[in-house]
């Protein structure tokens, strides 16, 4: 087989360049990383529940309306996504104060906020992914007004679509981060949901238990992070209930 080219090596996912002009792969590794990269680990099996949850979510988005990046699944661990041009954003959802916010401004996590607070913070792990204003975004052009409007947009149709989706099987979205590329078609470009959409990048809480089901369980060493992120999976209705009746041989007469 051919060797493919690689674009972009990150921490939970690898880029190849796709088989068609304008498309790439997205590949998930089974690579766990915490604090910029200071804990780190392989956890068997993460980077295919990411995949299945990712499509899931980007799928559903497409679904109702919101442009994602999103093509198609290829295999266990790998999408084929348009190519983009990354906005150099981490856009943050809150409802729920934790993690970060919860330090910075002394507010206990899980407390529910007035309303979701969106936060940008500056994509690059060198200076640890600094927030920043939409100030900030404007005199150094990251993004133009016109596109922050439209960031905003989809932050928070992204969250209405998520916090319900959660909410339907019995799990609380406490917060969550995307990312925005740019499509360009001749003079225009898009602005789509990009990277992915998983436990990696979420926090979701079981509403009753506000037992953590996202990355919080291998931040904070909290048990086994693929049975979190299968109980997501299972909830979902992306994993059999009974996974021996699928493996379980057939007798052919
Ligand atoms: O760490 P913090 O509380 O700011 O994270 C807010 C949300 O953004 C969490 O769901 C976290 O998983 C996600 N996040 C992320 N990648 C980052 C920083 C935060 O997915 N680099």
């Amino acid at each position: 087989m051919a060797r493919r080219k690689k674009i972009y090596e990150g921490k939970a996912k690898t880029l190849y360049e796709g088989p068609e002009p304008g498309t790439i792969v997205q590949y998930f590794k089974d690579d766990a990383t915490a604090f910029n990269a200071e804990k780190k680990d392989v956890i068997e099996g993460k980077g295919v529940l990411n995949n299945l949850l990712s499509e899931y979510f980007m799928l559903g988005l497409g679904q109702v309306g919101v442009p994602t990046h999103f093509l198609k699944r290829l295999n266990m661990r790998e999408q084929l996504v348009r190519s983009c041009e990354i906005v150099p954003l981490e856009v943050i959802v809150r409802n729920y104060a934790a993690g970060t916010m919860s330090k910075r401004l002394g507010i206990a996590e899980g407390t529910q906020l007035p309303r979701p607070i969106v936060e940008y913070c500056y994509k690059d792990d060198s200076l640890g992914d600094p927030l920043v204003t939409e100030e900030h975004i404007a005199a150094f052009g990251w993004a133009s007004q016109q596109d922050m409007d439209d960031i905003l947009s989809l932050a928070l149709r992204v969250n209405d679509f998520l916090s319900g989706i959660m909410y339907g099987v019995g799990i609380k979205l406490i917060d969550f981060k995307i990312e925005i590329g740019r499509i360009y078609d001749g003079d225009f470009q898009r602005l789509v949901v990009a990277d992915e959409i998983s436990p990696d990048s979420c926090r979701l809480w079981d509403i009753k238990t506000e037992q953590k089901l996202d990355k919080d369980v291998f931040r904070r060493d909290l048990g086994s992070l693929t049975d979190a992120y299968s109980e997501v999976a299972r909830r979902l209705g992306l994993m059999p209930n009974n996974p021996a009746s699928i493996t379980k041989p057939t007798l052919i007469n």
